[in-house]
C-alpha cells in the first residue's frame, strides 16, 4: 500500500517543493489540506495521487477527516500566531484523534528551542506547539531546523544584501556565522523524513554556514565583482535598536522583524549542532551559498524569495 503523506497548508511555497520530492518517489500518495485549493497548479490538482481536503484551520471536523488514515502530516503552515500556535495545536489534536503517528511541525527555522519565550516573538508559536505534542501519546513530534531560508537572507525583507548597490551590511565582528538552506535543500530533507518511520524529534540540517565576509569573497568569485560591506554596529547595538522598534509598537511587525531574526541567527544562541544530520540521508545534496549564487544573476538572488523555485 502506498504511504499518504498530509500537507497541511499545501497551498505555500515551501510546501510545494516538498510535494515535488513526494510525487518523485514511487509509492507515495499526498493528502493536501488548505482553505482553498484553486491557489494550487492545476497539474497538481489534477494528479491522481494528491486529493484535496479544504478547510478553515480552527476546522477540527475537517482536519479530522484531512488526518485520518495519513502516516505523517507535514505542517507547511505560515501566517499569524493565531494559525501558527493554535491551529497548528488543533491540527496535532486531530492527529492524535485520528491516530496519525508523526507529525512535522511548522518550523523550518533556527533553533528555537534555544529561546526563552518572548525573546523572539515570531518562534513562541513553535515552542508551544512542540510543547503540546510532547503531552500527546500516539503524535510523535518531528521538528525540522535549517537556520534562514537562502531564498531568505538575500531578500530585500531580509535587510542584509542591497542589489542596486551591491552592498552587504551586517551587525557584530563580521565573523558570525551564518546558517542557511534553500527552501529546494530544505525540502528534500523535509520529504525524506516524512517518508523515513523511524524519524522523530529534532533534525538538524544545513546548506552552508560562513559569514559574511567569506560569502561576500564568494559573491566576487562567482559575479567578479565585490560587494560593499558595510558594518552598522555591534550586535547590542542590533539588540538596542529591534528592542526599541518592537516596544514602541509590537504590530509593526514589518518593523523588527527581520532585525530579530539578524540578530538571533548571529548573535550565538540559535545555532544548529556542530554534527548535522545531512549524512542520515545522503541522496540530499546541499546548496551551499556559492551554489546558490552561481545558479542566479545578482538580482535574481534577491528576489529568490518571491519565486524559490525559478533561478
Ligand atoms: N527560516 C526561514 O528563513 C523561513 C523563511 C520563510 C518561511 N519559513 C518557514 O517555512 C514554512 C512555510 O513558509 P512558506 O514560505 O512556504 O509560506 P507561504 O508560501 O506563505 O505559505 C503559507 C501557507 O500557510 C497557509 N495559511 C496562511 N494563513 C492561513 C490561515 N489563516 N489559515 C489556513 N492556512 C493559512 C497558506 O494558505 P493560503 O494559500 O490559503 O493562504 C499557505 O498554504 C513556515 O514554517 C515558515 O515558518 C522559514
Ligand atoms: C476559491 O478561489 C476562487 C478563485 O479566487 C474563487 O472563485 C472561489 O469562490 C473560492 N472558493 C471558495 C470556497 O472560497
Amino acid at each position: 500500500m502506498a504511504t499518504l503523506v498530509g500537507i497541511a497548508g499545501i497551498t505555500g511555497k515551501f510546501a510545494s517543493f516538498i510535494l515535488g520530492n513526494l510525487l518523485a518517489q514511487p509509492n507515495v500518495d499526498v493528502r493536501g489540506y488548505c482553505r482553498n485549493s484553486s491557489k494550487l497548479r492545476e497539474d497538481l490538482r489534477s494528479s491522481s495521487r494528491v486529493s484535496i481536503v479544504e478547510g478553515d484551520a480552527s476546522d477540527l471536523d475537517a482536519l479530522r477527516r484531512f488526518a485520518k488514515g495519513c502516516d505523517v502530516v507535514i505542517c507547511c503552515y505560515l501566517g499569524d500566531d493565531t494559525l501558527m500556535k493554535d491551529g497548528q495545536k488543533l491540527l496535532v489534536d486531530a492527529c492524535e484523534i485520528e491516530n496519525v503517528p508523526r507529525y512535522i511541525a511548522s518550523d523550518y527555522c533556527l533553533d528555537f528551542t534555544k529561546l526563552e519565550y518572548g525573546q523572539h516573538p515570531a518562534k513562541d508559536p513553535m515552542k508551544h506547539v512542540k510543547a503540546h505534542l510532547e503531552t500527546k501519546k500516539k503524535v510523535k513530534g518531528v521538528h525540522i531546523l535549517i537556520g534562514v531560508f537562502m531564498e531568505t537572507f538575500w531578500s530585500p525583507y531580509f535587510g542584509v544584501f542591497d542589489a542596486e548597490e551591491c552592498k552587504l551590511s551586517y551587525y557584530g565582528n563580521g565573523d558570525e556565522i551564518w546558517e542557511s538552506t534553500t527552501y529546494g535543500t530544505a525540502a528534500q530533507y523535509t520529504a525524506a523524513v516524512a517518508l523515513d518511520r523511524s524519524a522523530t524529534g529534532v533534525f538538524h540540517f544545513l546548506g552552508d554556514r560562513k559569514n559574511i565576509h567569506q560569502i561576500a569573497e564568494e559573491f566576487a568569485e562567482v559575479y567578479g565583482k565585490k560587494p560593499r560591506l558595510e558594518r552598522r554596529g555591534s550586535l547590542e547595538n542590533l539588540y538596542t535598536t529591534m528592542q526599541e522598534i518592537f516596544r514602541k509598537d509590537p504590530s509593526n511587525i514589518y518593523g523588527y522583524l527581520a532585525l530579530f531574526y539578524q540578530y538571533y541567527c548571529t548573535n550565538g544562541q540559535t545555532y544548529l549542532k556542530k554534527d548535522l544530520h545531512n549524512a542520515q540521508y545522503p541522496d540530499v545534496n546541499p546548496v551551499t551559498f556559492k551554489a546558490f549564487m552561481q545558479s542566479r544573476t545578482p538580482q535574481g538572488l534577491s528576489g529568490a524569495y518571491e519565486n524559490p523555485g525559478s533561478k
